[in-house]
């Protein structure tokens, strides 16, 4: 049986675009499969992965032991319930301020992901910091990737190899439209935000964390994210008060483009587990 699987993935290897198989074995069998999934996405991201990992293969062999490296070579340092020794993954990031406090205050950054879905054309010409931010993050060692759909982030071919401590999604939004029902918006942001549980539920170790801030308003709170947690079987650990000046340097983004920011009270950091 083996060997009939065996000669059919070669045969497979043979006509690459029909095929099934995720291989990940190699740093060229990866960049290639990387580039297939994402090339109606954003073809941008196969640069920033050229520019910051060099050897994918070897990074997530690097995420693996991660633990056990830090906490030999370097006290852990904690930002708020975030800390150095987690494996953290940062998904829908705006100008990258808020990863890039996080780096700051870990003084290192190699044990995070921070993913955005829009373009780096966009970022720059929207978001006056976004470079400042994200060569610092690249400098302190993090993966900076662009191009990252949170409704899909799972059958990514690298994220989807690794198992964080902390999935963090800070104010999710699917963007506006100007004419929309409330009911079609509302039904849109919540589809975003149940799709993003459903792919952070995989990519979560069995004792980790997602968090996502969320504004605690009537209107925000009527999306009912505890309810989107408990269909895909996430359990709500706890829910805080959100301050931004936590997050020295953090700048909450909208989507949409230009560069204000937005006024995030009040909001509230909901944490969700598998158990
Ligand atoms: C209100 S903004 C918040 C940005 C940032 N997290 C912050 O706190 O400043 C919502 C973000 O969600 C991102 N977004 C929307 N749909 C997404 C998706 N499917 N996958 C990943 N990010 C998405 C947008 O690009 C935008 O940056």
């Amino acid at each position: 049986m083996g060997r009939i699987i065996s000669f059919i993935q070669k045969l497979l290897s043979f006509f690459p675009f029909f095929n099934p198989i995720k291989t990940c074995s190699s740093p060229q069998s990866e960049k290639d499969s990387s580039f297939r999934f994402h090339q109606n996405v954003d073809t941008t991201c196969i640069d920033i992965l050229e520019e910051t990992m060099q050897n994918p293969a070897a990074w997530v062999l690097n995420m693996e032991n991660l633990e056990e490296r830090q906490l030999a070579r370097a006290p852990e340092r904690w930002i708020r319930h975030y800390c150095s020794s987690h494996r953290m993954l940062l998904v829908g990031e705006g100008d990258f301020s808020f990863s890039a406090s996080l780096a700051r205050a870990f003084g290192s950054a190699t044990n995070m992901v921070a993913t955005s879905l829009n373009t780096t054309e966009f970022l720059f010409s929207n978001y006056k910091k976004a470079m400042e931010n994200m060569n610092e993050l690249k400098t302190r060692g993090s993966v900076v990737l662009h191009g990252i759909d949170a409704t899909e982030m799972a059958n990514h071919c690298y994220l989807g190899a690794i198992k964080f401590d902390r999935i963090i999604y800070n104010f999710p939004h699917a963007g506006f439209r100007s004419d929309e029902p409330v009911k079609s918006h509302k039904r849109r942001n919540r589809s975003l935000i149940l799709l993003f549980f459903k792919n952070a539920k995989e990519m979560v170790k069995d004792n980790g964390e997602i968090h996502v801030t969320h504004k605690s308003n009537r209107f925000f709170l009527d999306w009912n994210l505890q309810g989107l947690a408990a269909a895909v079987g996430l359990r709500l650990i706890q829910e805080l008060p959100f301050k931004l000046s936590d997050f020295p340097g953090y700048r909450t983004k909208y989507g949409f483009g230009g560069d204000k920011n937005f006024n995030c009270h009040p909001s509230k950091t909901y944490k969700f587990g598998l158990f």
